[in-house]
């Protein structure tokens, strides 16, 4: 059986308000205004991934879905350096890709999806995940499309994360997190509708949402999400804030960015 392991944000404060860390077999998400430190949490946990489960790690390989462009292997040589361990077999252990458009963003999980199989990949990171279809789908009219896109993109998330025993962490910015409010509900719905097996109503309206078969419904049932809120706190403070999780409460942590990355 799989075993749900934690990856720590390299805050001892922030991986107690998530009850250890970020979650294997699970979606979460953190979200918040611009240089709050989502892509440098996006680094750290790519390193501290790597590292053995006594150190907060999962003993595993990380894949990297880059959409803006903001990937430095250079920050993951820093970070590398703090746990003292390193930093080439670190970048190595990181498979990066940068999503060209929302299309390409979608093809990539099927290339990780065969990856993944190998069973070495603990980590997938996607720093982040409404950039390409914001600019794909920038019109009014094309609203419904990419919700139906990006529905199709976090199914198949859930589906990797609970397959492959993975930590699925999606960045996503503000802006965006009415939107993602609107998907969770419907997607919690979903859940929760898709592990009453008999409800021809459930299942219609999942093969309507996905333009496909439904899938089974263990998949969103546990791939539960935990949503992240990241704001600006005094001089070099950030504030870290649970939301709606299933299993934490709404608790606030601090944590600061250096050289290390995240840390208290
Ligand atoms: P957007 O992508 O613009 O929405 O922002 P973000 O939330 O991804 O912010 P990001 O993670 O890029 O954090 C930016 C902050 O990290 C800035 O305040 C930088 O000063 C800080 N930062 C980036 N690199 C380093 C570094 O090498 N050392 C230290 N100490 N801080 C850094
Ligand atoms: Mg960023």
């Amino acid at each position: 059986r799989k075993r749900v392991v934690r990856i720590s944000t390299g805050s001892k404060q922030f991986d107690s308000i998530l009850g250890g860390g970020f979650q294997s077999m699970s979606i979460s998400e953190v979200f918040g205004e611009f240089r709050c430190g989502k892509t440098q949490l996006s680094h750290t946990i790519s390193v501290i991934a790597q590292l053995p489960v006594e150190l907060g790690g999962a003993n595993g390989k990380v894949a990297y879905i880059d959409t803006e462009g903001t990937f430095r292997p250079e920050r993951i040589a820093q970070i590398a350096e703090r746990y003292g361990v390193d930093p080439e077999a670190t970048q190595e252990n990181i498979a990066y890709a940068r999503a060209l458009n929302s299309e390409h963003q979608l093809e990539l999980l099927n290339t990780l999806s065969r990856e993944f199989s190998g069973g070495a990949f603990r980590l997938l990171v996607i720093d982040s995940i409404m950039n390409c279809f914001r600019v794909d789908y920038c019109g009014r009219g094309e609203l419904a499309d990419r919700q139906q896109k990006l529905n199709q993109f976090l199914m198949k998330l859930a589906h990797m994360a609970e397959e492959f025993n993975v930590c699925v962490l999606m960045v996503s910015i503000i802006l965006s997190s009415f939107l993602f409010g609107m998907l969770y509900s419907y997607l919690t719905l979903l859940a929760q509708t898709n592990q009453v097996q008999s409800d021809p109503g459930a299942s219609s309206l999942f093969a309507g949402a996905d333009g496909r078969k439904p899938v089974g419904g263990h998949v969103l049932a546990h791939a539960s999400t935990t949503r992240v809120l990241l704001r600006k706190g005094r001089g070099e403070e950030r504030v870290a804030k649970i939301q709606d999780s299933p299993d934490c409460p709404e608790r606030e942590a601090i944590y600061i960015i250096t050289n290390g990355g995240i840390n208290d």
